[in-house]
């Protein structure tokens, strides 16, 4: 198993693009609409995203699990970024609930609102660019220590350093098991070089590296995100102190492999597009 990306939209997207060599790979790892259950009973600093621990309520206030089983961010009251590779294309959408507020998905203060309408990245063919917007029904009540929006990096100043990561996804490579409880991670910025000796050009999937950023523990790895962590945020502090989002969760090989990054898209290179397309919305 080379990359991993779990939708079939995106298997359709690749096999469309006529990339023969992406066909090889395994493309859907497990079932979009799987249940979250709570594979966490032990607590402690059991490693687990990949390598990470529980994400305390209202630490992320901007974290947002998709329905399909992806993860997004409060850009807007209503709009959430998310990855392209987790949604069905450009249009109006009312298929996905997105769950605001919560770290447990089974809070009954979660707040739960339909999407309306889908924005994928102009240009997106299943490789990078993968980012897109979804417009809610209706926008998400900002309340402290529940909801607050996270605004994109607009500069490539903090494409650097150590980022947080968090998502309901798989706690090991190839699991398989949505987490119920928000799981949080730190990983240390991945040079693009290096990034790119990590993910040869060759048989065809690889790192774009003005579209895409790459972080995680190059040579332990251990810490990492995962499936069903996609569409979710990296994100670091800026210089005064608030949350910034720098990247979206696209793909890795396998997930927290030594020498085998995480590969997100790069927030700061797509930021002008992305306030056109909400603008838009
Ligand atoms: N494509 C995966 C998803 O749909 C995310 C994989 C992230 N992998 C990684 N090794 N960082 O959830």
């Amino acid at each position: 198993m080379l990359r991993t990306l779990r939708s079939s939209t995106t298997a359709r997207r690749l096999t469309a693009t006529g990339a023969a060599a992406l066909m090889a790979l395994s493309l859907s790892s497990f079932s979009a609409h799987a249940a979250p259950t709570d594979s966490d009973p032990t607590p402690g600093p059991t490693p687990r995203v990949v390598g990470g621990e529980k994400a305390k309520q209202g630490e992320f206030p901007f974290m947002v699990r998709l329905s399909m089983g992806c993860g997004g961010s409060l850009y807007a009251k209503d709009i959430v970024i998310t990855a392209a590779h987790c949604v069905g294309g450009s249009g109006p959408d009312k298929s996905i609930t997105v769950t605001a507020g919560a770290t447990d998905l089974k809070d009954p203060k979660a707040i739960k609102v339909k999407s309306k309408k889908v924005v994928v990245a102009p240009g997106y063919a299943g490789q990078s660019k993968d980012w897109a917007l979804i417009k809610l029904a209706k926008p998400v009540k900002l309340i402290k220590g529940r909801t607050a929006l996270l605004p994109i990096t607009t500069t490539k100043a903090y494409d650097k350093g150590t980022f947080g990561v968090a998502g309901w996804g798989d706690v090991k490579e190839g699991a398989g098991q949505q987490q119920r409880h928000l799981r949080k991670a730190k990983v240390p910025f991945v040079t693009d070089a290096a990034c790119k000796r990590a993910y040869p050009t060759s048989p065809g999937v690889h790192f774009f590296p003005k579209e895409e950023i790459c972080a995680g523990n190059l040579q332990a790895g251990g810490v990492d995100t995962c499936q069903g962590d996609s569409g979710g945020p990296m994100f670091r502090k800026d210089n005064k102190g608030k949350w910034l989002q720098v990247g979206i969760v696209s793909w890795g090989d396998g997930c927290a492999r030594p020498g085998k990054p995480g590969v997100y898209t790069e927030v700061s290179t797509f930021a002008k597009q992305i306030a056109k397309a909400a603008r838009a919305l």
